[in-house]
């Protein structure tokens, strides 16, 4: 057994990196698209764990990676605890309104739980499916990230709601609050069905300035991976801020144990320099890049390889892979990875 990811996240240094690319079960697949056709929308992929898996295990079959993560959304959430979530087509998702109240108060877990069920079983159809060599990834939204959604409704990039309560402590701490406990509960639930790592995506954890990430970004981190280690022993945990690469400075010292994933905008070299050496880092190929091609792609995939030698390190993209990602490109980067240089 191999277990590449693991083995680097609790400290390991591979020659040759362990691979996983963030989205990497999507529509630049074909196999993913006749599937998604076939499930008829998007929640109905998410909530069939046989078909979940199915798309789960696409990516593995096709670039052989060393961990694959589980098809789902970080939109679960919300969703489970009683918002309207739509993902309407050519949209992107789309949020009913937003009952702080029921969120604040929502302590209805066994229905929570049910309701994600259909997650859990296709963690234990894919864990069994899985070549035991390869790990498993469960996953959640950063309680900032997933409240910007429950805020702003899905609406525009620009968050205008969300902030507007970042200068409202007493309307933003309760809902905070409230989704620690619930991504803690479902990361933790989805380490009990059989994934072995997880990971935390706060991809808009930039939209806090610097001065609150502490109370906005960090604390509530903290907490979920103080609760998740407390219920489940080690586990590692990723946790990839994007955009706020330089305040992983500021987190570093705090011990968490945990690996930090790096989007494209960082600066991958200064970072390795700066970081704690046993920190794993995670990242940061420019998507865009990755559509691009060529020998563009060569030097981009070598810049990170010169780094991965010096840490653990999982090479990854900085942020997920597109949909208009050429498959040959993929293949080239796994070729590039694995030739070990
Ligand atoms: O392969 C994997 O990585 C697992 C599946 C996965 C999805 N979403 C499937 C998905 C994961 C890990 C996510 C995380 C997610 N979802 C994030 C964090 C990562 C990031 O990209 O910043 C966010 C912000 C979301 C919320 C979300 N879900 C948005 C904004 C959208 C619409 C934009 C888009 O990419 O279409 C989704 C829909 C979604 N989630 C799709 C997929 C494959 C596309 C919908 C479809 O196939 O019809």
């Amino acid at each position: 057994m191999q277990n590449r990811l693991l083995k680097t996240l609790k400290g390991h240094i591979f020659t040759i990196p362990p691979l996983w690319m963030m989205r990497q079960a999507g529509r630049y697949l074909p196999e993913y698209r006749a599937v998604r056709e076939q499930a008829g929308s998007f929640w109905n992929l998410c909530f069939n764990p046989e078909l979940a898996c199915e798309v789960t295990l696409q990516p593995i079959r096709r670039f052989d990676y060393d961990a694959a993560i589980i098809f789902s959304d970080i939109l679960v959430i919300p969703k489970a605890m009683g918002q309207t979530v739509d993902f309407a087509p050519n949209h992107g998702p789309l949020l009913g309104e937003l009952n702080h109240e029921q969120i604040h108060s929502f302590c209805n877990w066994s229905d929570f739980d049910a309701q994600l069920m259909p997650v859990y079983e296709a963690i234990k159809l894919t864990r069994n499916a899985l070549d035991p060599s390869k790990d498993l990834i469960g996953f959640a939204g950063s309680p900032w990230t997933i409240a910007t959604y429950m805020i702003d409704g899905g609406k525009g990039h620009e968050f205008s709601q969300s902030r507007q309560v970042l200068r409202s402590v007493e309307v933003l701490a309760p809902l905070l609050q409230s989704l620690t406990c619930a991504i803690t509960r479902h990361l933790v639930n989805q380490v009990r069905a059989g994934a072995t790592a997880v990971q935390v995506f706060d991809s808009w954890a930039a939209l806090v300035p610097a001065e609150l990430r502490e109370q906005v970004l960090f604390a509530p981190l903290r907490e979920i991976v103080t609760q998740v280690r407390q219920q489940m022993g080690d586990v590692p945990i990723i946790y990839f801020g994007r955009g706020i690469a330089e305040s992983y400075l500021e987190l570093a010292p705090q011990d968490l144990n945990i690996a930090l994933g790096v989007d494209q905008h960082a600066n991958l070299e200064e970072l390795d320099r700066i970081l704690p050496p046993k920190i794993p880092l995670q990242g940061n190929l420019d998507p865009e890049i990755l559509i691009h091609g060529g020998e563009e792609l060569e030097i981009a995939v070598q810049k990170i390889l010169n780094i991965a030698n010096n840490r653990p390190f999982v090479f990854n993209l900085g942020h997920g892979i597109l949909p208009q990602t050429p498959i040959s490109h993929v293949e080239k980067v796994c070729k590039l990875v694995r030739r070990g240089s």
